[in-house]
């Protein structure tokens, strides 16, 4: 009987794509043919197709010494060329580029044409700071356009970038500047956030006196927040005295496609960040190729919309590389969807017209909380596409988004991918896949993908299992910055040539495949990473603090939250009378250390925690307790009676 119910669900909740969609679809089913039929020969054709090469390759990709690839090795390229000057070359200097919308309501429409112009003013002046090609520059900017330009005059002089997300602590951006010797950081004295100025200038100032290292020589300054910032003379700059006033002349230098292009910091299941390497040929060619397709991307006619900050990876693919090497009009929203009311991203969508909204489940959830009415309140009958990204999205907010965003029949794309995999890996290409909500289906046609069982077999049928990538693919990660054992191991050591994502995953009857979550140690908070070591390791850095365990706990609106179960030092014990205060103490504390994401929703203080008789601490009893259930297999603790204990405290 339940079988049956079921089947009838499913067969209600899978959507054919709409012939009027179909008929104008970018993609077709030429492109999975294609791939399958030769799978390498695919790129190098897209690679063709989409970017401009000054010279040309010949060799599509060497896979000799695995794990590391090279693709597109012999030939020359320059991003930031490719994102810009070609568009205004082909006589689309005029399109707008960017129609920019600032929190406190002021805006700017910004053409392919000025980008291109403000982008080689930059450029000039990194040279003139000094900056060469490989060199290293961390970006700690809010969501304003001169992120984006001093992303693309980065990439455009063949130096390395690594954003650091604004949300992150001095000790956060410290330590990413030391491991990567930036020798310079682009900054804001602040930005605007939930209707007030966040400093970041003396966040950065404060990292400079942190840094363990002397790598960097000048702090580059936009001037957004108008807040008072200190200044450091003959190592401060102002952007608007230097970018603003410099040439924008400016010859652009090919560089080969396996040239380095930017470093992304995410987290792992260890303490320290790993910094993420992409370089450029292959990762342009696949962050475009399915920029173009999963979001069927009609560069004349569409406006499009990614609402990730730049600080992430979706940002990066998605708001600069993809969007911009394919010569979209997009928009770049810099604060947070309910500022200054409920309705901010809504009525931006009808202000703008926008087409395409690429989203998180978090945010999609967040708004069902707060009801239909009011996004409602605004026209959206412009929006002709949706897509989720970040973490899995559940059927309900799936159906929710394309009924009350969408209006009832327009595709949603659900697309997995990771930092590590540089663009997306798994998604329906609208107007030629079935969609089926919450699962991420199928993967883009020349992506190889399997689910094995933990000793490295195939999983047959419909089962589930480790999710794995089994051939190299264009915009994978070139290893960790300084750390290629780290890159090994993490990744490689498992399955030997096959990438191990990190993530548990199901294949259906139909083949389609559904995200199951972590398998590691690594939570997934509002679509972003955290590491419940790193974590850890800031709370035990604590005064207070003896002992410390992290968990990812489920949360309707964030997916999961941080929980942390604390054991404070007998020394200190008896002093902390009030564990309410303690506990936000220590939340505050982690705030402080990683960034304001990484605070825990809850911080239980205990006096024992869950360990089998080698000391592993049972996070998964904890995970029980945390989301409110009954506790599990206690059998393998040393001590059976602890769960009672630890639970008794927590109520
Ligand atoms: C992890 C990667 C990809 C950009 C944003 C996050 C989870 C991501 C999905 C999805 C289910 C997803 C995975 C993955 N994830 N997208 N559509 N369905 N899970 O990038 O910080 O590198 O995190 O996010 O667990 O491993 P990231």
């Amino acid at each position: 009987m339940t079988v049956q119910i079921d089947h009838a669900l499913e067969e209600i909740r899978r959507f054919r794509p709409s012939p009027e969609f179909a008929a104008n679809a970018v993609a077709d089913s030429a492109l999975y043919e294609a791939a399958q039929a030769d799978r390498v020969g695919f790129w190098a054709d897209q690679s063709r197709d989409l970017l401009h090469w000054d010279k040309p390759f010949t060799k599509t990709l060497d896979w000799t010494n695995p794990p590391f690839a090279k693709w597109f090795e012999d030939g020359d390229l320059n991003v930031a060329v490719n994102c810009l000057d070609r568009h205004v070359e082909a006589g689309n200097g005029d399109r707008v580029a960017l129609h920019w919308v600032g929190e406190p309501g002021d805006t700017r429409d910004i053409t392919y044409a000025e980008l291109t112009d403000e982008v080689k003013r930059a450029a000039n002046v990194l040279t003139d700071l000094g900056v060469g090609s490989g060199d290293r520059v961390a970006i700690y900017l809010p969501m304003i356009p001169e992120a984006v330009v001093s992303m693309l005059a980065v990439a455009r002089i063949g130096a390395i970038h690594s954003v650091v997300f604004g949300g992150f602590s001095a000790d956060s951006l410290a330590s990413r500047i030391d491991d990567a010797e930036a020798s310079l950081v682009i900054t804001a004295d602040g930005g605007y956030r939930k209707g007030k100025v966040f400093a970041l200038k003396p966040v950065v100032d404060d990292a400079l006196t942190k840094s363990v290292g002397d790598s960097v020589r000048n702090v580059l300054v936009v001037k957004r927040g108008e807040n008072e910032v200190e200044w450091t003379e003959g190592r401060d700059l102002w952007w608007h005295e230097t970018v603003a006033t410099a040439s924008s002349e400016h010859e652009a230098q090919a560089f080969e496609a396996e040239h380095p292009l930017f470093i992304l910091y995410t987290s792992g299941t260890t303490g320290k960040p790993k910094g993420i390497l992409h370089t450029s040929g292959g990762y342009l060619t696949q962050a475009a190729f399915t920029h173009k397709n999963v979001f069927d991307l009609h560069p004349e006619t569409d406006v499009y919309w990614c609402t990730a900050d730049v600080g992430w990876i979706t940002g990066h693919s998605y708001v600069v590389y993809g969007p911009l090497a394919n010569g979209a009009t997009q928009v770049l929203y810099e604060g947070t969807p309910d500022t200054p009311h409920p309705g901010r991203w809504w009525e931006i969508v009808e202000q703008y017209k926008v087409s395409i909204l690429y989203t998180a489940p978090t945010a999609i959830r967040s708004f069902m909380k707060l009801g239909r009415q009011i996004p409602h309140a605004f026209n959206l009958r412009s929006l002709r596409l949706l897509g989720s990204v970040g973490e899995p999205i559940n059927p309900e907010a799936w159906i929710w988004y394309r009924h009350v965003i969408g209006g009832g029949s327009i595709p949603v794309v659900d697309t997995w991918w990771q930092t590590e995999t540089g663009a997306i890996m798994i998604s329906a290409l609208p107007g030629v896949t079935d969609l089926k909500p919450g699962s991420a289906q199928v993967a883009v046609p020349g992506i190889s993908i399997d689910i094995l069982a933990d000793d490295g077999t195939p999983v047959e049928g419909e089962d589930g299992g480790l999710l794995v990538i089994t051939e190299p693919w264009p915009s994978m990660l070139r290893g960790i910055w300084g750390d290629p054992e780290r890159f090994k191991e993490t990744y490689w050591e498992k399955f030997g040539d096959k990438y191990f994502a990190g993530d548990g995953a199901r294949r259906d009857a139909d083949g389609d495949i559904w995200l199951l979550g972590r398998v590691d140690d690594v939570m997934n908070v509002s679509g972003h990473r955290l590491s419940t070591a790193e974590i850890e390791s800031s709370l035990v850095a604590h005064p207070w603090t003896a002992e410390a365990a992290v968990v990812g706990a489920a949360d309707e609106t964030t997916g999961q939250a941080v929980v942390a179960f604390v054991i404070l030092k007998a020394s200190q014990a008896a002093q902390v009378t009030d564990v309410a205060a303690a506990s936000e103490e220590l939340r505050k504390h982690v705030a402080g250390q990683i960034g304001a994401i990484a605070r825990p929703r809850q911080v239980f203080i205990v006096n024992e925690l869950p360990k089998t008789r080698s000391g592993k601490i049972m996070r998964r009893l904890l995970r029980d307790l945390a989301e409110g259930r009954e506790v599990g297999d206690t059998t393998t603790l040393a001590d059976t009676s602890i769960m009672q204990v630890i639970s008794d405290q927590v109520k």
